[in-house]
């Protein structure tokens, strides 16, 4: 890291002329954290290489296309908007629910995917219907998030806050909670991928939520050079590309 930094000093200093789109093989660093455990836009593959999923794609892509070297680091999900805030990383790309809350801290890009809420209970759960029957149930949520929000609000209900939306599911299946709210498309994929019969999902959708990608409030040129690349992988077919590889469909229209 400190090694690519002062080469890339000597390279700005030594009348190099690297390209203006970046483009040279000097690319400057877009430093990068996610929260990896958060199938299918962020996790670790089976082999504990290399970061997978829906996001890690995109920013890949977003970097390539800003001409950039997409460095990526896994932290906990309620750590990035602090990070994005001392200027230790420049973006965080992470599933991250674009809100009035978070949109006093950071930046946000355009939206880039339409999430929600769901719950998930056990199979055998038969008084669990809808978020209204919630009410005095333990709730499984992961710390820092928007489902972590929305289950305090829910009257008598008695939350557990985890690290992560995995640790939400070991504790749906141990028993130790009533349900779990996690993003539609987390529930999704983990019923789908993992066959699990053993627990069930509830249709109705809570909230409705647009997923950005976060920057420091004063980074206004890497904003905008990020929603031009946006922009750009949305209308060469890259970003529709990306999103079938992890759903299988079409983006929607509206993306
Ligand atoms: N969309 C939700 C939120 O913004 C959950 C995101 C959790 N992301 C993650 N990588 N764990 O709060």
């Amino acid at each position: 890291m400190a090694l690519i930094g002062s080469l890339l000093l000597v390279a700005g200093c030594g009348g190099n002329t690297a390209s203006k789109d970046g483009g040279s093989d000097k690319a400057k660093v877009l430093k990068v954290a996610t929260n990896a455990d958060f199938a299918p836009f962020e996790f670790q593959g089976a082999d504990g290489k290399e970061y997978q999923g829906f996001d890690m794609d995109l920013i890949r892509a977003l970097g390539k296309e800003m001409g950039m070297q997409v460095k990526i680091d896994n932290i906990s999900f309620d750590g990035l908007i602090p990070a994005l805030q001392t200027g230790n990383i420049d973006v965080a790309i992470s599933g991250m629910s674009i809100n009035d809350d978070r949109k006093k801290k950071v930046a946000f890009s355009d939206p880039y995917y339409e999430a929600g809420l769901t719950i998930m209970v056990k199979a055998d759960n038969n008084n669990i219907k809808s978020f209204k029957d919630l009410q005095g149930k333990k709730i499984a949520v992961q710390i820092g998030t928007t489902s972590a929000t929305e289950a305090k609000k829910i009257p008598n209900a008695e939350v557990k806050e985890l690290n992560s939306s995995a640790d939400t599911f070991l504790e749906l299946k141990a028993g130790n909670v009533d349900a779990v709210i996690n993003d539609k498309p987390v529930n999704d994929y983990y019923k789908v991928k993992n066959s699990d019969d053993s627990v069930k999902r509830i249709g109705e959708k809570l909230t409705l939520e647009n997923y950005g990608i976060a920057m420091n409030k004063d980074n206004t040129e890497l904003v905008k050079n990020l929603n031009e690349a946006l922009k750009k992988l949305k209308a060469n077919g890259e970003y529709n590309k990306i999103y079938k590889k992890w759903f299988g469909t079409d983006a929607p229209a509206a993306t």
